[in-house]
C-alpha cells in the first residue's frame, strides 16, 4: 500500500488540527476520591494493570479482577469472561473499566465465534449486569473501529470495521450504547509502554549488532501509556459519557519508529531495513491511517498526545 503524502507535516502525514499545537485543557483534573469505589476488570493486561497500579499510587480505592488470580486481601476477584457472568457476585464499585478482551487481531481471525463471545456477547452481559447495580462502566475500544480510509477520524463517523477485531469492538459500542449516560467509550490508538516486546527486541538487536526490519508500508499513532491511564481515570471518575479517542495527531510508520529509536538509544540507524508488511505476514487488513480526532479529549480532559515518534522514544528508549 503506497502511504499517503500530506505536505506541511513532519512525517509527510496528515496531522490532527486539535493536537498540533498541544493545547492543554482547562477544566480542572478529575478528583477520584469524589465517586468511591473503581473495578478494573482485566487488572492483569497491560491497561488494566496500569489502572490498578496508579490507582493504588493515588490512594484511590481500587479492585480488579484477573483471568488466573483470586486474592480478596488485595482486592482480586478471578473472571474467567467464557464462563457465566450471570451467576459472578459482582464486587461492590461506582464505576468499572472493561480491559479484560481477547486483543489479538490473529487470535480473532482465526476464531471469530469464540472471541466474539468474549469480546462482545460477555463483555456486554458484564456491562449490563454493573450497569443494573448503578455502577458508570467504560468500555475500551479501539481505532479498528474505523477502516483507516481518512486520518483524523470524528468519533461520530460511522464504524466501518475492516478485521475481525474491530467488527467485534464496534458491535460491543454498538450495544453497549443502548445504556446511554451510563456508559463511555474510549477508543485508543496504539499504546506505547516500556513493555512493547517488539521494541524491546529491536534494542536487543542492535546492542548485538543485528539488522531489524520494520514496516514501512503500516502506520501507527503511538500514545504513552500514562497519558492513556491519565485519560480512562479522568472519564471514570467524572463519569462523562459518550465516545472518547485518543490518539497521537500523526501517524509514523514503523520503520520511523525504528530509525527513531536507533538513534536515541545510540544505536546504528542503518542497522533498520524497511519491509513491507504484506511481504512478511498474512494481514487481513493494513489501514492507511489510523488517527483518530482526538479533540474532545484535549479540550475536556486536559490530555496532550506528545508527538507520536516522541511518544515511542521516551517509552522504550529505557526498555
Ligand atoms: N494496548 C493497545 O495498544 C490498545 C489499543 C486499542 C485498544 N486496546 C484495548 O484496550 C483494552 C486493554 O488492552 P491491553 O493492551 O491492556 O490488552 P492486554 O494486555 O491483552 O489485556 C487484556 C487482558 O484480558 C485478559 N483476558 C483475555 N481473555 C479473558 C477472559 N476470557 N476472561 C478474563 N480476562 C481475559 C487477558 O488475559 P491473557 O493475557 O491471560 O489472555 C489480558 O490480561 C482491550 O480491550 C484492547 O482491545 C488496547
Amino acid at each position: 500500500m503506497k502511504l499517503s503524502s500530506h505536505p506541511g507535516t513532519p512525517g509527510g502525514r496528515a496531522a490532527c488540527p486539535q493536537a498540533a499545537d498541544g493545547a492543554v485543557g482547562t477544566q480542572r483534573p478529575a478528583d477520584a476520591r469524589e465517586n468511591g469505589r473503581l473495578l478494573v476488570v482485566g487488572g492483569e493486561g497491560l491497561l488494566g494493570g496500569a489502572l490498578l497500579d496508579s490507582g493504588r499510587r493515588e490512594g484511590l480505592e481500587v479492585c480488579a479482577t484477573m483471568q488466573h488470580a483470586d486474592d480478596p486481601v488485595a482486592g482480586i476477584r478471578r473472571l474467567d469472561l467464557a464462563g457465566p457472568v450471570e451467576g459472578w457476585s459482582l464486587p461492590r464499585c461506582s464505576s468499572a473499566v472493561l480491559c479484560a478482551a481477547i486483543t489479538s487481531l490473529d487470535a480473532c481471525r482465526r476464531d471469530p465465534a469464540g472471541t466474539r463471545h468474549i469480546n462482545v456477547s460477555q463483555t456486554v452481559r458484564l456491562a449490563d449486569r454493573l450497569v443494573s447495580a448503578g455502577a458508570f462502566v467504560v468500555f475500551v475500544s479501539s481505532n479498528l473501529v474505523f477502516d483507516g480510509a481518512k486520518p483524523c477520524r470524528p468519533a461520530a463517523d460511522a464504524l466501518c470495521p475492516e478485521t475481525e477485531y474491530g467488527r467485534q469492538k464496534a458491535e460491543a459500542e454498538r450495544a453497549l450504547a443502548a445504556f446511554g449516560e451510563s456508559v463511555a467509550v474510549v477508543r485508543l490508538t496504539k499504546v506505547v509502554s516500556p513493555k512493547w516486546t517488539l521494541m524491546r527486541g529491536w534494542i536487543e538487536a542492535w546492542r548485538s549488532g543485528r539488522m531489524v526490519e520494520a514496516f514501512a508500508d503500516m502506520v501507527g499513532a503511538p500514545i504513552p501509556l500514562e497519558v492513556t491511564v491519565k485519560g480512562v481515570l479522568a472519564v471514570t471518575h467524572r463519569r462523562l459519557a459518550g465516545i472518547w479517542q485518543f490518539s497521537a495527531a500523526t501517524d509514523v510508520s514503523y520503520a520511523e519508529m525504528a530509525r527513531h529509536l536507533a538513534r536515541r538509544v545510540g544505536a546504528n540507524a542503518e542497522l533498520v531495513r524497511d519491509v513491507s508488511a504484506r511481504t512478511r505476514v498474512s494481514l487481513e487488513h493494513l489501514p492507511e491511517h489510523t488517527t483518530l480526532d482526538a479533540s474532545r479529549a484535549t479540550r475536556e480532559l486536559g490530555l496532550r498526545f506528545p508527538p507520536p515518534l516522541e511518544a515511542v522514544a521516551a517509552q522504550c528508549a529505557s526498555a
